[in-house]
């Protein structure tokens, strides 16, 4: 079955009735415009929308009325505005979609879980990169004239959290370049990774050990984990 980052955060919001919907990276807004929540925070250094694309989602979706857009890098909309933003609300779901670097992903997610409502639900994307390409530096990516997909090493930061982390339960399904479910609570199992260990993995070492280093399960896992009935499609 093929599941999507847009699925997965509609169904959370929808589930829980979370009202906050934030995401980091957001690009042309494919995934941000059509996503329906009372409040949504839009993260990025450079949009690539303009007030007239704005303007005609939100008459397509009204819940873009309310969003809330900040032009900067996630470091800096963490240090100098997330105190402001989710003082009154705290964050449902969270898209960390940003720069795909292990320590850039990581960090979102360890500045978005001071934010996260108890039972809130960060999901990562690119957490599964299909070749070597994919999974490239960006100097390699941007070589290449930034073509085909690129995931970059943001499954290490997946390792890092499984290695550290007692208190996330932290997985990885395997739909839509590998998207990463990241909740508060006890994790299923760990692994025993030092941050210098896992510096130096390469891909051809995720390559042998994809499933149990990224806790990779399938699409429908989605489902069964979080109690929810599966759409028919
Ligand atoms: C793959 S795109 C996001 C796609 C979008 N989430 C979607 O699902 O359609 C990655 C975006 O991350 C942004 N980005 C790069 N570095 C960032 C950073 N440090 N903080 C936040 N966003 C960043 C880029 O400008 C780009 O728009």
């Amino acid at each position: 079955m093929s599941l999507n980052r847009q699925e997965i955060a509609t169904s959370l919001i929808n589930k829980h009735d979370f009202k906050t919907y934030a995401e980091i990276g957001v690009f042309v807004g494919k995934n941000f415009f059509p996503i329906k929540a009372e409040k949504k925070i839009a993260i990025d250094p450079d949009f690539k929308f303009n007030w007239f694309k704005k303007l005609k989602r939100a008459i397509t979706n009204a819940s873009n009325w309310n969003a809330s857009y900040y032009e900067l890098d996630s470091d800096r909309f963490f240090a100098e505005k997330a105190k402001a933003v989710f003082k009154s609300r705290k964050m449902g779901v969270c898209l960390v979609d940003g720069m795909h670097e292990y320590h850039y992903a990581l960090r979102d997610v360890e500045n978005a879980l001071q934010y996260m409502e108890k039972n809130g639900v960060i999901i990562m994307h690119d957490c599964n990169p299909a070749t070597p390409a994919a999974a490239s530096t960006f100097s390699e990516w941007e070589a290449r004239g930034f073509k085909d997909n690129w995931n970059g090493d943001v499954w290490k930061s997946i390792l890092h959290m499984r290695s550290t982390r007692k208190d996330l339960n932290v997985f990885v399904l395997d739909c839509d370049f590998g998207l990463g479910i990241i909740t508060k609570g006890e994790p299923e199992s760990m692994l025993s990774f030092t941050p210098e260990e896992i510096e130096r993995l390469t891909y051809a070492d995720l390559v042998k050990n994809r499933e149990a280093w990224l806790n990779l399960k399938p699409a429908s896992y989605f489902y069964e984990h979080f109690g929810l009935q599966q759409s028919a499609k």
